[in-house]
């Protein structure tokens, strides 16, 4: 749920100024992640002699990074002009689990006043009480009040306690994450190993960029990957590599960047690493190695450097105020890469090559379960009765925190959905886990190449909706919504009796980019509606059927960046306690489409209206009938019925940052959140 920045540069001068400007950069693009408070650490230098001084200086502070970059450039204490030709630093920005966001609780944390072993760390240490106590009783002293502080302190403990004189710096992170229970993403500092960097993680995701000038060490990176025995020292014969190519000096001038996410890196260089969990990425001299904590009979013996397809301008705000607004105006765009490759608009077919292979044991299955927290779980909803439908299967729709609380059953010949944009939300991890030890067959619907759960899954759909930087999703959930109807649409192909059905849905496919793009022409109408609105209090969301989802997914936007009480209300339950709450203060939208459900909502509406409230309608272009009953309409263009959920949330999130602008709040940072949720 934090961000992680790391660079280290072996034979790439840089200025300090420069190293801090490349560390500032690096947690301005992963705020998204956690904003409440940020922290670094860098080198103090050299001395006249060109002899690390060791000394790490520190630097934390509340708040966002723009606030610890002030603080930075004021630090007398650092020589801007200093050049440093070898040089590791690492920083972090926080979203608060355990202890408020202050400057001690801040990251990066140490093992002691010297800063002889820093951390920065993203995830949760469960079982911390315990190490802490531990410690405290050897007099280990301790500053703040986060899980974090353990690592560090366990580090110098091992580090003081250690057998062997020459143990390396991996071996001893090593040993210490085998005594961590919990989720965690963390990159190591020392001065003990000046200008050497260790970075491990286990269910919090970290990757690594390389950049070399040289081609020919880009091309062929000396991969490591050896087990260190109990001594510390590494057994030989699984070293692969590495000595051929290790060349002195200027020649192997390389730069290394960590992070919790690509955004971060993409600018530097499109060539990265994944760590797996429990790996441990050491650069030592300049050479990267894989390392692991456990060893298995079945492993890998490499890692694979990928290339990033990732472009700058997808993580740049543009002409826009924010990145939820530019993600809300590109869903034209996302949604034909969503489609593209995949549905043969002239034979009317569907091939999602990620499930090819696995496409007829889903037709074996006796249900299927779609699985996600927040807007990922509101796409499962969205389109659980067009899957219902198509596949003629049951279909659950499951929240990750709840279907784990329950310990709901799974069986072998169940397909299990996890939706996820980040790839990385650990109660959908969980769950996903759950259900593979159950036997169940796993597919992942997510919008990262490369996270957690779209290398867990079995197989997938990648949904292409391009990065979602806006901690409100959008974008996502709009081509979350198209790849489950895709989905739906492959396991219907065969089945005479749906052909008109799947005709229907695939030419409202084609011609939605279009529509979507209509809606957003609306967007002038919703901001006058936001001024009318955003001095409420409240504000209640209805419909049903194919758009209870909408209600639910409105609401959220609403209450996640507006700070508003929002509810989504199934109409249907309106008479059983909801109704009670309507008088001529109270502001409700209601979504009253032509489909099946059309005459039980504008009874809902005529209910509303009834007790003197001022329903705001959504409806079809024309609709004077329901208009007629409208304190305020906005037309939608139609479509087909199980496609109209995508035109009627647009208006919603549209609606929600007008009124979070309007209310004066950051509408990318949203208090309390984060984008990605790595912890439990
Ligand atoms: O990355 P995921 O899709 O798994 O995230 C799940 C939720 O945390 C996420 O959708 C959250 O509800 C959004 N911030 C809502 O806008």
């Amino acid at each position: 749920m934090c961000g992680i920045f790391a660079y280290l540069n072996y034979y790439v001068p840089q200025t300090q100024k420069d190293i801090l400007d490349i560390l500032i950069k690096g947690l301005l693009r992963l705020e998204y992640r956690g904003y409440d408070s940020a922290g670094l650490a860098i080198d103090e230098g050299y001395n006249e002699n060109k002899k690390n001084e060791g000394h790490i200086h520190v630097f934390r502070n509340r708040g966002k990074v723009k606030a610890l970059a002030e603080k930075l450039y004021k630090q007398e204490c650092l020589d801007f002009n200093k050049e440093f030709e070898i040089h590791f630093g690492i920083a972090h920005t926080r979203w608060a689990t355990h202890g408020i966001p202050n400057e001690v609780n801040s990251h990066p944390h140490r093992s002691d006043k010297n800063n002889e072993f820093l951390v920065v760390h993203n995830g949760i240490i469960t079982n911390y009480k315990d190490i802490r106590t531990f410690l405290e009783g050897k007099n280990y002293v301790f500053e703040s009040e986060t899980d974090t502080e353990v690592i560090p302190k366990l580090l110098k403990y091992l580090y003081d306690n250690r057998e062997n004189e020459d143990i390396g710096f991996s071996t001893l992170v090593k040993r210490v994450i085998q005594q961590l229970e919990g989720a965690f993403a963390l990159v190591f500092k020392s001065r003990h190993f000046p200008s050497d960097a260790v970075a491990t993680r286990r269910g919090s995701p970290l990757l690594i960029g390389i950049h070399s000038k040289n081609k020919l060490f880009t091309d062929q990176i000396p991969i490591l990957y050896q087990a260190c025995n109990n001594n510390g020292h590494s057994s030989k014969g699984l070293q692969i590599g590495h000595e051929d190519l290790k060349c002195s000096g200027r020649e192997q001038a390389v730069e290394f960047f960590f992070a919790s996410d690509a955004s971060a890196i993409i600018e530097h260089t499109n060539q990265v690493l994944y760590l797996e969990d429990d790996d441990i990425a050491a650069v030592v001299d300049g050479c990267l190695s894989i390392h692991r904590a456990k060893r298995s009979m079945t492993e890998l013996t490499s890692r694979t450097i990928h290339t990033l397809e990732m472009e700058m301008q997808q993580i740049m705000k543009g002409n826009f105020k924010a990145f939820m607004q530019k993600e809300i105006f590109e869903q034209p765009e996302s949604i034909v890469n969503t489609l593209r490759g995949r549905v043969d608009f002239t034979n009317g077919t569907v091939m999602l090559g990620g499930l090819r292979d696995h496409i007829k044991e889903i037709k074996r299955c006796r249900r299927l379960l779609l699985i996600g927290c927040g807007t990922s779980y509101h796409a499962a909803v969205a389109t659980r009765q067009a899957l219902e439908e198509l596949t003629e299967l049951p279909v659950m729709v499951e929240l990750a925190s709840d279907f784990l609380d329950r310990s709901t059953p799974v069986f072998r010949d169940d397909v299990c959905f996890f939706i996820s944009q980040s790839g990385e939300t650990a109660d959908s991890l969980m769950a996903l886990r759950y259900c593979k030890d159950h036997g169940a067959l796993t597919v992942g619907i997510t919008n990262t190449v490369g996270s957690s759960i779209s290398r867990e899954t079995d197989c997938g759909i990648h949904i292409n909706a391009g990065p979602e930087i806006g901690v409100a999703s959008t974008k996502a959930y709009t081509s979350q919504f198209v790849s489950l109807i895709m989905f739906g649409l492959m396991m219907s192909e065969d089945r005479i009796s749906m052909q008109k059905r799947r005709e229907e849905i695939i030419d409202g496919l084609r011609s939605l980019p279009n529509l979507i793009k209509k809606v957003l022409s609306l967007d002038e109408k919703i901001q006058h509606l936001a001024q009318e609105l955003f001095q409420q209090k409240s504000l209640l969301i209805m419909g049903r059927g194919h758009h209870y989802a909408t209600c639910l997914e409105g609401a959220l936007k609403i209450k996640e960046i507006t700070y508003m009480h929002s509810e989504g209300i199934l109409a249907g339950e309106l008479k059983h306690g909801p109704l009670a709450l309507i008088d001529k203060m109270m502001p409700s939208i209601l979504i009253v489409m032509r489909d099946s459900c059309y005459t039980k909502c504008q009874n809902a509406m005529q209910q509303v209206a009834a007790r003197q409230g001022r329903p705001i309608v959504l409806c079809a272009e024309k609709d004077e009938e329901s208009m007629k009953f409208a304190y305020r309409s906005i037309e939608i263009p139609q479509t087909v019925d199980c496609l109209q959920g995508i035109l009627t949330v647009i208006p919603l999130q549209l609606l929600s940052f007008h009124l979070a602008v309007l209310r004066g709040y950051d509408v990318d940072f949203p208090r309390n959140l984060a984008k990605s949720v790595t912890v439990e």
